[in-house]
């Protein structure tokens, strides 16, 4: 029976995890350790807005776990020690230097871990592979476990990939469709696997847990964010098409998904997929593909990644000829965050399209209801830095640029409003109580890039509009 568990990363995945397993399981201690002790620190703040992550639902529980069976801390070394069981959950970015820049997932988090766990544990562990990693990253792992462990000392290494999408994390921990546990097929592995179904049977029915041999569990992962971004790809390249022909893809999307076969999920049209996830793991997928030898395999996937760079390229080509020419156009960006009810903005498509806006010359103006603006700035210049542009360049652009505190502050006065998050907030705004309020009469064009708006109601009220996929729009 497991009473002590470390959790290595404090982030999007480690600490909600966490939350839930020290709210199920009382009788566990659980601490979540971090080598950056700034995000350590904002977690065991007493006010919860300074929390690092924001996720529906998450401060409640932390409220009834936390310095009861939920610690946070940065005493890495102690907590590892102490521990029977070892949550990885750090972050695996794409490599950005050396063989496989640009594909490869970058291990440098989980080899480090592994090589801290093995100096420092002085009694037996098991390890779960939380973060996404390449299939058989365990025989790694074990590599580097055994060139510095001490030699009575002996490791388990378990996969134990998480499924949770940001924004629903807490319900996805709760109900989750299936929790997937790949071992070594010995006896030592099966036994430590039995040792986390024994956490989970907690609160999830015992025929959701899958038992797979590890490399099953850690290419399932990738698999299946391959495959969801696969439907929003396609999805999304027939938006093209619809747009052509005068077809609708919200129609398409209700007619296809009632296929039992197909289903009606993650058919929803977007500017594209954003997230720490499903970029990074296609990427990585190809680069394993072509490793093994599998050219055909990984251009197919590869092609998942390159649609949802034509879908942000398209949506910026038909804002920048409906305003004929961007230059000094003032433009509302409306939503940062990759998707809605979430701080995080990595990969959003927010970052590409409004850098394209203000690299021709547009202002921006930009609100989202949870995203920090210190990382709306870092997250502009990281991309222009990409683009080769020179500090003072860079510097010059964002002067183009302000982010509001208020929806309303940001809809005033612009030439051109764009939905890029689909956030509640955005579904509310009165468009006939702004129209009223515009005092030169000359409308805003809008571009819903998520069709969460009534279009009906604003041609109605003779705004020029556009949606994705929508042959209806007025902008073409
Ligand atoms: C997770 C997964 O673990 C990743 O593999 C998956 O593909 C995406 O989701 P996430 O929780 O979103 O990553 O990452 P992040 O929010 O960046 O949290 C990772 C944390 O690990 C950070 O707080 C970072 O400081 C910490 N970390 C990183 C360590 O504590 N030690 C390290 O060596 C590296
Ligand atoms: C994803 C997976 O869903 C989750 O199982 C995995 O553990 C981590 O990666 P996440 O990235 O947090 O989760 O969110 P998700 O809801 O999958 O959305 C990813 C992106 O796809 C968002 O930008 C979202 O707006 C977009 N999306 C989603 C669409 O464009 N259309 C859809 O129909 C669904």
């Amino acid at each position: 029976m497991i009473r002590k568990i470390c959790c290595i990363g404090a982030g999007y995945v480690g600490t909600p995890t966490m939350a839930v397993i020290a709210l199920k399981c009382p009788n566990i201690k659980i601490t979540v350790v971090d080598s950056n002790r700034s995000r350590i620190d904002a977690w065991n703040s007493s006010n919860t807005n300074d929390f690092p992550v924001k996720e529906p639902g998450l401060d409640d529980i932390i409220k009834v776990v936390r310095n009861k069976n939920l610690f946070f801390s940065s005493d890495t070394e102690k907590h590892i020690d102490e521990s029977e069981m070892i949550f990885l959950a750090v972050n695996t970015p794409t490599k950005k230097e050396g063989k496989g820049k640009g594909f490869a997932a970058d291990l440098t988090n989980i080899d480090q871990c592994a090589k801290q766990i093995a100096i420092v544990s002085s009694s037996n562990k098991i390890i779960v592979e939380k973060s996404t990693l390449p299939v058989r990253t365990a025989e790694r792992l074990k590599e580097i476990i055994n060139k510095h462990k001490q030699d009575d000392v002996s490791f388990e290494i378990i996969s134990n990939p998480e499924f949770l999408a940001e924004g629903t994390a807490i319900r996805d921990l709760f109900k989750s469709d299936r929790v997937l546990i790949g071992s070594d097929q010995t006896d030592e592995g099966l036994a430590a696997m039995e040792s986390l179904v024994n956490i989970y049977k907690n609160w999830i029915p015992r025929e959701r847990i899958i038992k797979t041999n590890i490399w099953s569990s850690e290419l399932s992962k990738l698999a299946s964010n391959a495959m969801l971004a696969q439907r929003i790809s396609s999805i999304n390249s027939l938006s093209a098409l619809t747009e052509k022909t005068e077809a609708k893809i919200n129609e398409l999307s209700v007619a296809v998904g009632k296929d039992h076969r197909i289903g009606d999920k993650f058919l929803n049209v977007s500017p594209g997929f954003g997230g720490s996830c499903f970029k990074k793991d296609i990427l990585n997928l190809v680069y394993i593909c072509r490793q093994y030898g599998l050219e055909e395999v990984a251009e197919y996937w590869y092609q998942v990644v390159k649609i949802n760079d034509y879908q942000r390229k398209r949506i910026f080509n038909i804002i920048n000829s409906s305003l004929v020419e961007l230059k000094n156009k003032r433009i509302s960006i409306l939503g940062w965050s990759f998707k809605k009810d979430t701080n995080d903005t990595r990969e959003s498509s927010s970052i590409p399209i409004s850098s394209d806006l203000i690299i021709n010359g547009a202002s921006l103006k930009i609100y989202d209801p949870l995203a920090d603006k210190k990382q709306i700035i870092q997250d502009l210049t990281t991309y222009l830095e990409s683009k080769n542009l020179d500090l003072k360049e860079i510097k010059s652009l964002l002067n183009q640029v302000k982010i509001n505190n208020t929806l309303s502050e940001c809809l005033s006065n612009s030439n051109a409003i764009i939905v890029l998050t689909e956030w509640d907030e955005f579904k509310q705004i009165d468009w006939q109580n702004f129209k009223l309020n515009i005092v030169d009469a000359v409308l805003p064009h809008i571009f819903d890039t998520r069709n969460i708006l009534d279009i009906e109601l604003l041609k109605s009220l003779e705004y020029k509009v556009f949606q994705i996929g929508n042959g209806d729009s007025n902008i073409k």
